[in-house]
């Protein structure tokens, strides 16, 4: 089922939880806790990891959880404090920089803004990836 982008704008999705409900931002915040990394439905159906910082709030952008080598998904490893792909072995950081390979890029980004009605919302990240310098390899 593909559940259609907000207001048409191909730039913007609505985050969605596993079962396709909109996911509010307060209640996002004030369920879970500092630290969280939650997957949650982003752009192009991929899963998306929602990031709550230690002081608690919403991290500004979001990690696209395919791995850049082969496209498993990539689980966070809380003790290592890093993503750790199980299916070859690549390491990237609480950022999503690649410090081990095979895999060749950064994990994807978006945005994270909040809508009118106050539903997580991924933006397209179109400007320069912040961890590298370069333009997005995804867009
Ligand atoms: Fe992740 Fe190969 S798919 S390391």
């Amino acid at each position: 089922f593909f559940f259609p982008a907000s207001s048409g704008n191909p730039d913007v999705t609505i985050a969605r939880d596993r079962l396709g409900n909109e996911i509010k931002k307060d209640d996002f915040i004030r369920t879970r806790n500092p630290g969280t990394r939650e997957l949650v439905q982003g752009p192009k159906g991929d899963p998306y990891y929602l990031i709550i910082s230690e002081n608690g709030e919403l991290l500004s952008y979001s990690l696209d959880s395919v791995c850049t080598h082969l496209g498993c998904v990539v689980p966070w490893e809380t003790g290592e404090n890093q993503f750790i792909c199980h299916c070859h072995g690549s390491h990237y950081d609480s950022t999503g920089k690649v410090v081990r390979g095979p895999a060749p890029l950064p994990l994807a980004l978006a945005h994270v803004d909040v809508d009118e009605k106050g539903n997580i919302v991924f933006k397209t990240w179109k400007e320069k990836d912040f961890r590298t310098g370069s333009n997005p390899w995804w867009t």
